[in-house]
């Protein structure tokens, strides 16, 4: 059994409206999985849902990490179990430090591991933990102590994920379009970040509509997502394809000739 194994989930939204119908993925950890698809076909509401936001709805289906269905957990206990959301749009936290904020969700994810014991990091080996990620990464240390990503612009926002990421050490990383705002630079050190984080103990699903990113993040597979589902799998060469043909080809209207 893969590490994450998303077997035939269903996902609606709170007025019953089914998203996602019926998704089939596995990803073991050293591999990095590429989902690309049309705006609004329901990329972001399988991330949430996998994640276990409160507004999207599981009505079908498992989401096996380290051979445990957590689709019935909370959010902050798939968190503990080694799942990490980056997300499309950070939300601002404000009144939190960058710095504290890192903190208190490495101290979470400690705790779970420790039986539910607090484990809090020391000071010192926080400080030079973060150091190490934040030089990584180029984040400036003028940022940690900002509150979190208020007024933080786009490509910070997208940075301070990854540098959450680097800290927490997930199992497996979901990255939701985590290359959009960022400037070709940041999307280099970006990219290499995940790369260097994808490992034998860290497998990634990337979220993204350009092929850009993954010259340097180098998938394994990339997966065509139209409609709430996956509907064709392949290597990196997939990606060049959509870029120069769109999606058409999988759409199954556009196929038959009809209206759409
Ligand atoms: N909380 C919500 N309330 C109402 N509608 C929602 C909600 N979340 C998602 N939707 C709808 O579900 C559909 C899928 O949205 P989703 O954000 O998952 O698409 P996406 O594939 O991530 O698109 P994009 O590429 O633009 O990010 C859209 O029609 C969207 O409007
Ligand atoms: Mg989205």
């Amino acid at each position: 059994m893969a590490t994450f194994e998303i077997k035939n989930l269903h996902v609606t939204l709170e007025d019953g409206t089914e998203i996602v119908r019926g998704v089939d993925l596995a990803i073991d950890t050293g591999e990095v999985h590429a989902v690309m698809g049309p705006n609004g076909s329901g990329k972001s509401t399988l991330a949430y849902a996998l994640m276990g936001h409160p507004a999207y709805t599981i009505t079908g289906g498992e989401i096996m990490l380290d051979g445990e269905n957590i689709a019935e957990l909370g959010a902050d206990e798939r968190a503990q179990r080694g799942l990490f959301l980056a997300f499309q749009y950070p939300h601002a936290v404000p009144g939190v430090t960058v710095t504290n904020f890192l903190r208190s969700a490495l101290n979470a994810v400690r705790k779970a591991k420790n039986g539910g014991e607090d484990d809090p990091i020391s000071v010192a080996e926080f400080r030079k933990l973060l150091a190490s990620a934040m030089d990584r990464l180029r984040v400036p240390r003028e940022m940690m102590g900002r509150y979190l990503n208020e007024g933080f612009s786009g490509g910070e926002k997208k940075r301070v994920e990854i540098l959450q990421m680097a800290m927490l050490r997930p199992r497996m990383a979901v990255l939701d379009e985590t290359d959009s705002g960022l400037d070709i630079d940041a999307l280099k050190i970006v990219a290499g970040g995940v790369r260097e984080l994808v490992g034998p103990d860290m497998g990634a699903l990337v979220i993204t509509h350009y092929q850009r990113i993954l010259n340097y993040i180098d998938p394994d597979h990339v997966h065509v997502f139209v409609d709430g589902r996956i509907v064709a799998s392949g290597g990196p060469e997939l990606a060049h394809t959509l870029e120069a043909e769109g999606y058409d080809a999988f759409i199954p209207e556009t196929v038959a000739g009809g209206e759409r």
